[in-house]
């Protein structure tokens, strides 16, 4: 067995849900002993499968294959269509994980709780949520910890953009921009994003 994420450090992940369909979104993980915490906010598909459903899987990415956060960030948000398609899903313990992570925790929600939070984007609802890990395969080694890769954090302020509006949009647009390098996959992919 690989090695755990390591104990109380945040992590970029995909966390896949299930609901009506099979949900993969990317989602900031902190493992805590033998539980993972998550934080996931209103408006998104995975807030509303985390209210109503038992389980979920927490992929841990290594930076060779960080294209696949594109995916799970951008696509389907508050929609029904697919991020990953059947042939790079497999099961663990009969729920969804990706073939790329190169570990994978199944959890089983433990606790749940809804958070009034204000931002910049304004207020909003956040649930945080607690789940056990009742199986862990491969390692994480080589995952991304949040804060640790520029063009992942560029990704996250882009998904912020998307999200916001007018003085707000424009800043998280400038964020974007200062932190995407054309020379990465991600960044590359930021920066033609965001082009008028
Ligand atoms: C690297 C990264 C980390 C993210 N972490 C979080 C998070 O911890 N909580 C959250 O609510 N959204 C987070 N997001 C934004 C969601 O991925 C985004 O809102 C997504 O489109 C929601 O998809 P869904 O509707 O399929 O759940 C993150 C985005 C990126 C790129």
């Amino acid at each position: 067995m690989g090695r755990l994420p390591e104990n109380g450090v945040a992590y970029e992940t995909i966390v896949i849900t299930e609901n009506r369909h099979t949900n993969a979104t990317a989602l900031s993980a902190t493992r805590k002993g033998e539980h993972i915490l998550l934080r996931s906010f209103k408006g998104s598909n995975t807030f509303e499968n985390l209210r109503k459903t038992e389980k979920f899987s927490v992929n841990y990415i290594s930076s060779e294959n960080k294209e696949a956060f594109i995916k799970a960030a951008v696509k389907g948000w508050g929609d029904e269509e697919r991020e990953f398609s059947d042939e790079e899903i497999s099961k663990r313990y009969g729920f969804p994980v990706l073939k790329i992570a190169s570990g994978v925790a199944i959890c089983t929600v433990e606790d749940r709780e809804l958070e009034r939070v204000e931002d910049e984007i304004g207020e909003t609802e956040v649930l945080k949520v607690r789940g056990r890990i009742v199986l862990w395969e491969g390692g994480a080694e080589n995952a991304i910890k949040v804060g640790e890769d520029r063009n992942i954090m560029a990704l996250v302020a882009y998904t912020r953009y998307l999200i916001s509006e007018g003085e707000v949009r424009g800043k998280y647009r400038k964020r974007a921009m200062e932190l995407a390098d054309d020379r990465d996959v991600v960044g590359k992919w930021v920066i033609r994003n965001l082009q008028p």
